[in-house]
């Protein structure tokens, strides 16, 4: 039986005060997160370290995003080796902003996911195709050669290391989620994609989780679905009720 997951990005949003409020609240809740759900917080790379000084935080903490370097010249970036020495447990890797607006290929999210796991930071790997894709019958194709770049040259031990995140573009931020179907039907085929790389254990091991557009009202169906192991949540992780609620609603599933 694999574990929920359920992962909060708060992407580029709130100040050091109101994140400390929103972090807080979570920490005061979390001794009613259901036990067999992971939650996990990315938050600013700026405000990790002060979440993580918060006693009996409860959950775990994650980035957005970081380089492929441990450290040197590297202005403005943040290392994964210097978020492993925080306890921070994972990083957000191929966010499709990071992909759209930041030009990341998959050859350099490949590195990222090599750079976290030498740090023994855990990726949480995002995948997804865009509306035109999906509408010309592509979308298959794009996740998987997200999946097999950035991901099929590591190891058996590496890759059980990998959280998978699908999140189709269209979905994202825009209200309109994807149908239980739709989710069903990609993780499935995420999942046989890995099973044929390295084989049915590791493939009914990985954790797969949804995001776009996953709210207080969606999550519960979506997170019912065999192969959604949870979810990555961007707007309705910023309001601790609406988190609170799909929290419990993965403990459901
Ligand atoms: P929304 O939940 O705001 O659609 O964002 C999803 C997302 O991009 C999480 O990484």
């Amino acid at each position: 039986m694999r574990k929920k997951i359920v992962a909060g990005n708060w992407k580029m949003n709130k100040t050091i005060d109101e994140a400390m409020e929103l972090a807080v609240k979570l920490q005061e809740e979390s001794s009613s997160f259901p036990k067999n759900v992971e939650v996990v917080v990315a938050p600013p790379a700026l405000y990790l370290a002060t979440i993580e000084m918060i006693e009996d935080l409860g959950f775990s903490l994650s980035a957005q995003n970081c380089s492929h370097h441990d450290f040197g010249a590297f202005t403005g970036e943040t290392s994964p080796a210097m978020l492993k020495a925080m306890n921070v447990k994972y990083s957000i890797l191929g966010h499709s902003e990071r992909r759209q607006y930041f030009h990341e290929t998959d050859a350099i999210v490949a590195s990222k996911v090599d750079a976290c796991l030498r740090n023994k930071v855990q990726p949480i790997f995002c995948c997804g195709e865009v509306l035109e894709e999906r509408k010309a019958g592509k979308h298959f194709d794009t996740v998987k050669s997200q999946v097999e770049n950035a991901l099929f040259h590591l190891t058996k031990e590496e890759f059980a290391k990998v959280v998978i995140a699908y999140e189709p573009v269209w979905a994202i931020g825009t209200g309109v989620t994807a149908s239980n179907d739709e989710a069903q039907e990609m993780h499935a085929f995420i999942r046989a994609t890995v099973e044929g790389k390295y084989g049915k254990e590791i493939a009914d091991a990985v954790i797969i989780l949804y995001g776009g557009s996953v709210n207080a009202t969606n999550s519960a169906e979506l997170f019912a679905c065999p192969d959604v192991d949870g979810g990555l949540v961007g707007g309705a992780s910023l309001k601790a009720n609406d988190f609170m609620t799909i929290i419990k609603s993965a403990g459901q599933a």
